[in-house]
């Protein structure tokens, strides 16, 4: 298994896109720490896991809240001894005309996203410097290189995201830590198909824009950050993988 005795944290795990992840970490080898804001579901993905054969804890932690984070770590390190994996996965989006947002929901996306990231990155990252040795990957998002109407604090965090990761791989490097990061296109979590349901919305429409032709899907994000945080990408630092079927390479939206 390629991640034989590593601890990996996923924050946002307890479904969606970080569900995915700590699976398919947890197929890998990995013990998983499930940091998410809802104890209920990161206590249900930590049971799915040891259910299968693997092995999770939930730890309830706002990642927003450096006390929290910091205990968190703390917590991850008394149980299971190290940290290795770090994926900040948890975010959001409060989708909204500019000239109609109001400053605290920038504050709410841009809080979440960004400095999340940072909190965990900052937590983490004390421990991988002194262990020598670390895999970090943040989920940015299209949005971060692409434009797209009325997500502005969601397009601007994730950019973010990717600069600050950049910047990381840099100071870190000589740690032995690799920090990169994937951008996803729209990619069907149950409560996207939940939305599209609710909205009579074809969800095959959004396919007359993707190359591959198919539906990007939470396992082919986790497939992502398995090579990143595998020795197989082990000379690969501060890039972005963007996972989208190739909508993010067409001139034309419309493809021939
Ligand atoms: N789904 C998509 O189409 C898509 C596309 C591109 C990028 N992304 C990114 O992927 C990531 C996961 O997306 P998703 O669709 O699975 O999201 P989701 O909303 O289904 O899940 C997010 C998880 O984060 C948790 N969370 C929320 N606030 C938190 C906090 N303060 N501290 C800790 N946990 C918190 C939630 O409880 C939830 O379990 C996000 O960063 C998102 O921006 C998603």
């Amino acid at each position: 298994m390629k991640l034989d005795g590593k601890v990996a944290i996923v924050t946002g795990s307890g479904q969606g896109i970080g569900e995915a992840i700590a699976v398919t970490l947890a197929k890998e080898g990995a013990k998983v720490v499930i940091a998410d804001i809802n104890e209920e579901t990161a206590q249900g993905v930590a049971g799915r896991i040891a259910s299968s054969g693997g092995e999770a804890i939930a730890i309830k932690t706002n990642v927003t809240n450096s006390s929290e984070v910091s205990q968190m770590v703390e917590q991850t390190l008394t149980h299971f001894g190290r940290v290795d994996i770090l994926v900040n996965n948890a975010g959001t989006t409060i989708p909204s005309p500019t000239e109609q947002l109001s400053e605290e929901d920038w504050d709410k996306v841009v809080t979440l996203n960004l400095k999340g990231t940072f909190l965990c990155c900052r937590e983490v990252g004390k421990h991988m410097i002194k262990q020598r040795s670390g895999r970090i990957v943040s989920i940015a998002s299209l949005a971060a290189h692409k434009g797209l109407a009325y997500i502005a604090p969601y397009a601007a965090s994730k950019a973010g995201i990717c600069g600050f990761s950049r910047e990381l791989a840099v100071e870190w490097g000589k740690y032995n830590i690799n920090v990169n990061t994937i951008s996803p296109s729209t990619t069907v979590t149950s409560l996207l198909q939940r939305y599209f349901e609710e909205q009579g919305i074809d969800p095959k429409a959004h396919l007359k824009y993707v190359p591959l032709e198919r539906d990007n899907m939470p396992e082919d994000i986790a497939n992502a950050v398995l090579f990143l945080v595998s020795n197989d990408s082990r000379n690969i630092t501060g890039e972005d993988i963007v996972v989208d079927g190739g909508t993010n390479i067409l001139y034309w939206p419309e493809k021939g």
